[in-house]
């Protein structure tokens, strides 16, 4: 496995190793690697001939109030898991790679980058979307993966791919969770062991949303107000939103039907986490 730091290196090394036939894959992520980024690795090993992996935590799309200082780092594991996987290459930049002095574009998914999280948490989908630009730029995938955890996300850069004409595919993987049904996320490390166990809660709160849509319950406030109320009652207390979307627009429908999310952002102890299901 091959692992760089600068762009001109990453982009050599692929063009000794991609031939017209062969197909390259990327995981872009922030690092601190769970088992959520090994099931990426793994279909991304599956589906390509050169697997990719980007470790970069990306300060363009944290607030000056976020967790950008703080964002858990484990690089060495890291690579010991992509390492194991089978991946060809780690690209892990500097900021200053990525971001050198007089850096001042950004890319604007408008409309989808205002709801929900980006609502809380103003230009972060900006940041988002400005480096996994730059990362298919410098990877040139044929195909990106990525995780159903972050929904919102997935939305705004597939219709960034289309707006932009990029060729690249991208796919989405289905969320990994513990046992109890959190899902996994590099922010459940914040998490002291009495939230944890409370942050259980979010997916038993969306799950009775879903057991109710499945027994009849069509009306979005109705299921709504359910995960809601099952969120408190599981001792939840900070909710920055319940919302059901339909997946392209992210808005509201009229009536749940099944292929429509529910999605929840909550925030406990130190941790803002965030969970969705397909109803
Ligand atoms: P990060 O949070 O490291 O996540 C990297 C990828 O792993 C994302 O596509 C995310 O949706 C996926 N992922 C996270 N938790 C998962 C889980 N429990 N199950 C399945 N997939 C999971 O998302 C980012 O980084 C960044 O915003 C990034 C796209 C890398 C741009 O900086």
């Amino acid at each position: 496995m091959e692992k760089k730091a600068t762009i001109r290196s990453t982009r050599e090394w692929l063009a000794s190793k991609s031939r017209a036939d062969r197909r390259v894959g990327l995981v872009p992520t922030m690092g601190a690697l769970h088992e959520g980024h090994r099931a990426l690795i793994r279909a991304c090993r599956q589906k390509s001939d050169v697997a990719v992996v980007s470790i970069f935590v990306n300060p363009a799309q944290f607030g000056p109030s976020e967790d950008y200082a703080r964002y858990p780092s484990t690089l060495e594991k890291d690579l010991e898991l992509c390492r194991a996987e089978g991946v060809d290459l780690v690209f892990a930049p500097e900021a200053q790679e990525m971001y050198p002095k007089g850096f001042t574009t950004k890319v604007r998914v408008e409309g989808l980058s205002e709801k929900l999280c980006g609502a809380f948490r103003p230009g972060h989908f900006d940041g988002v979307a400005t480096v996994v630009l730059k990362l298919f730029e410098i990877v040139s995938p044929d195909l990106a993966l990525f995780g159903e955890k972050d929904f919102q996300q997935f939305v705004i850069l597939q219709r960034m791919v289309k707006d932009l004409n990029l060729q690249v595919a991208l796919e989405a993987i289905e969320t990994v969770r513990e046992k109890d049904g959190l899902a996994l996320s590099s922010r459940n490390a914040y998490l002291i062991p009495r939230e944890r166990q409370l942050a259980a809660g979010i997916f038993l709160g969306l799950q009775a949303g879903r057991v109710c849509f499945e027994r009849g319950t069509k009306d979005p406030d109705v299921l709504v107000a359910i995960v809601r109320k099952a969120l408190l009652e599981s001792g939840i207390e900070t909710l920055d939103y319940v919302t059901l979307i339909e997946p392209e627009t992210l808005e509201t429908p009229n009536q749940a039907y099944p292929g429509c999310r529910m999605m929840v952002a909550a925030r406990v102890g130190r941790a803002r986490l965030i969970d969705n299901v397909r109803l």
